[in-house]
């Protein structure tokens, strides 16, 4: 069979396919603990449910504006100007399908062949693939010093003339580390100095533990003319819990945001309408459930600390924010893909291996799910790994 050399070089998204093992897995009636997933267990935010009934029950549910509806623009503004005092028009902004696709368009509307764009070591599992997709090479910057604080000096270095954009997420998916706010003025200065996109995943900037408050990127940017080149990118997935719903955006330059919108008007048309209006209710309605989320998080995460703190071969950095922690198991295996499987397959938990995210040794466990899920998972991983 013939397919695309774009086509043989892309793979299956690994967390995707371990959703669907867990699922298989508990549709035999496996007791299968996932500790591999990438969503809140929470409920979507009610206004947002009823907001998207009611326009289902009208029966008049349309073609829309390929880049957004207007409320949900106006929606987006509101919160950019919230979160970064950055002012925005409705050409500024596009309404995606999740911040997968806003990213996706950005990528496509910014790289040519051979382009290259850099990000830090661990970073998103989706990262190289997209940057594949587009025909582009993926630089991404292993740790000098091991640690998850990505630095200036080693992205620097990897600047060629082929370099067209830096992608950069915190707090961070896999670590749940929030980058320093150094970096960020410094990540910003740079591109800023060298003429370079920033895409700033902003997805889980609202997730975040101990007193951190989010940091805005916006606030070093120099240029704050419709010359600048950072690209705000975020949604609702994460922080209502509404994953399904499928809606994220990007706010950039109008050129930018325009060739985005052309894109993505012969790709999808646009996000379902139905969706956006209930991401126009998630944004505009009461925020406490984002808050409860927060808070549900953060003591998650105490319990898998706490937990983890019982194998003594697995070294664990705090993370700050999010719903994942990224273990060193390199004591117990140093082939993440192998210890995955091996704890999956003797203890029916899912993990998902950190080589996946560009670190080998690693695994990524979230703390989305129940607390019995973190600490019976836990216990799991620990009487397997005693047994190895
Ligand atoms: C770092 C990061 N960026 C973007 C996304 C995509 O989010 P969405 O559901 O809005 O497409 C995810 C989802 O896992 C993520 O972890």
């Amino acid at each position: 069979m013939s397919l695309s050399l774009i086509a043989q070089n892309i793979g299956e998204s690994a967390t995707l396919k371990l959703n669907e093992i867990a699922a298989a897995l508990r549709a035999k009636g496996e007791p299968v603990i996932h500790l591999g997933g990438g969503e809140p267990k929470s409920k979507a935010p009610m206004e947002a449910l009823t907001s998207a009934a009611a326009l289902l029950s009208s029966g008049e549910i349309r073609y829309a504006p390929a880049d957004g509806i207007p409320s949900l623009k106006k929606a987006i503004i509101g919160y950019t100007e919230k979160y970064y005092g950055r002012a925005a028009a409705p050409e500024n902004v596009i309404a995606s399908g999740g911040a997968k696709q806003a990213i996706m368009v950005a990528l496509q509307a910014i790289l040519n062949p051979q382009d290259e764009v850099i990000f830090p070591v661990p970073y998103w599992v989706s990262y190289p693939d997209m940057v594949k997709l587009v025909g582009a090479n993926p630089v991404p910057v292993p740790p000098a010093d091991g640690s998850f604080q990505p630095k200036i000096q080693d992205i620097e270095k990897k600047v060629t003339s082929k370099t067209k954009a830096v992608l950069i997420n915190s707090p961070n998916n896999p670590t749940g580390v929030m980058y320093r706010r150094e970096f960020v003025a410094e990540v910003v200065d740079f591109c800023e100095r060298r003429n370079l996109y920033l895409i700033m995943d902003d997805i889980y900037h609202r997730l975040l533990f101990d007193g951190n408050q989010p940091i805005n990127v916006c606030e070093f940017a120099k240029d704050k003319t419709e010359n600048s080149k950072l690209v705000l990118v975020n949604g609702v997935s994460k922080q209502y819990a509404m994953t399904g719903f499928r809606i994220g955006w990007a706010v950039g330059n109008k050129t930018l945001i325009k060739a985005m919108s052309n894109i993505q008007s012969h790709q999808t048309s646009g996000p379902s309408v139905l969706l956006q209006q209930a991401a126009v209710a998630a944004l505009t309605g009461d925020q406490s459930s984002v808050e409860a989320l927060r808070i549900t998080l953060e003591n998650s995460r105490n319990v898998m600390l706490a937990r983890l703190g019982t194998l003594s071969g697995a070294k664990v950095t705090k993370p700050d924010g999010t719903f994942y922690c990224f273990v060193d198991f390199s004591e117990y295996d140093k082939d993440s893909v192998k210890l995955s499987r091996f704890l999956l397959d003797k203890v029916r938990v899912v993990t998902v291996p950190g080589i996946e995210f560009g670190l080998d040794g690693y695994l990524r466990l979230s703390y989305c799910g129940s607390i019995k899920d973190i600490t019976e998972g836990v216990d799991r991983i620990k009487s397997a790994l005693e047994m190895k």
